[in-house]
């Protein structure tokens, strides 16, 4: 009841697409003019800065957010790790900014899964407009290159964005006890291919 209270008190503070199909017009932006690509060393100070905005406007009630400082030291320790385990893919707009990101990694726990959508994020304004599905494709073709066939991912079940992972055909993974925490999983990737857009 609370998750439910919650996710929708989280989903009433989002912007409409109508909201945001407006802003991107105002900023002189199409959406066919978005790129995606994998994200460098160079583009570290920026993907913090994109970290910290984004987490805090998923996450509006936490007292004391991860900082810049922080997420700049975890994503240069994330790239230290050089052994193809992992892979970040971002969102640039047409001025160079970025507006999204997700990363992609090998999963190795006690699910039977083969890969782990980490981390998703796209900036607020840039929400509800089909971003979201275009980089979950972008993600699953990453990891079908490298082999791998199934996917995780751990949300919370007070996250609005559980609808999305619905509507791109996660199932909900149940703990032993019946209860849902906002785990999905994608066991036949190559299945879910056409429901994503073409690059
Ligand atoms: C989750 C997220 C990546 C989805 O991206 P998006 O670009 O907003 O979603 P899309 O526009 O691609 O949505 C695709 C479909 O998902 C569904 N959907 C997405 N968000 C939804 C929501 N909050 N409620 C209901 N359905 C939703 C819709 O059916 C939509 O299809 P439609 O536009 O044809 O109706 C994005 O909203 C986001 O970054 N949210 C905040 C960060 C976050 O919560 N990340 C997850 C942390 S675990």
């Amino acid at each position: 009841m609370k998750d439910t209270l919650l996710r929708f008190i989280l989903n009433l503070r989002r912007p409409t697409k109508a909201a945001n199909i407006k802003l991107l017009k105002q900023h002189g932006e199409a959406l066919n003019s978005l790129l995606i690509r994998e994200v460098t060393l160079s583009d570290i100070p920026a993907l913090a800065a994109l970290h910290v905005k984004a987490w805090n406007q998923t996450y509006p009630f936490v007292k004391r957010p991860p900082t810049f400082e922080i997420r700049q030291y975890q994503w240069e320790e994330q790239f230290k790790q050089t052994d193809q385990s992992w892979f970040c893919l971002i969102v640039e707009n047409s001025q160079k900014e970025l507006i999204g990101f997700a990363k992609g990694q090998r999963y190795t726990d006690k699910l039977k899964f083969e890969g782990e959508l980490n981390k998703l994020y796209l900036l607020q304004d840039y929400q509800r407009l089909g971003i979201g599905r275009r980089l979950v494709g972008n993600v699953i073709q990453h990891f079908l290159a490298k082999g791998i066939k199934s996917m995780v991912l751990f949300s919370e079940p007070s996250n609005p964005s559980i609808r999305f992972y619905e509507a791109i055909k996660g199932e909900r993974i149940y703990a032993e006890d019946g209860k849902f925490h906002g785990a999905y999983g994608w066991n036949d990737l190559a299945a879910i291919v056409p429901i994503f857009p073409k690059e």
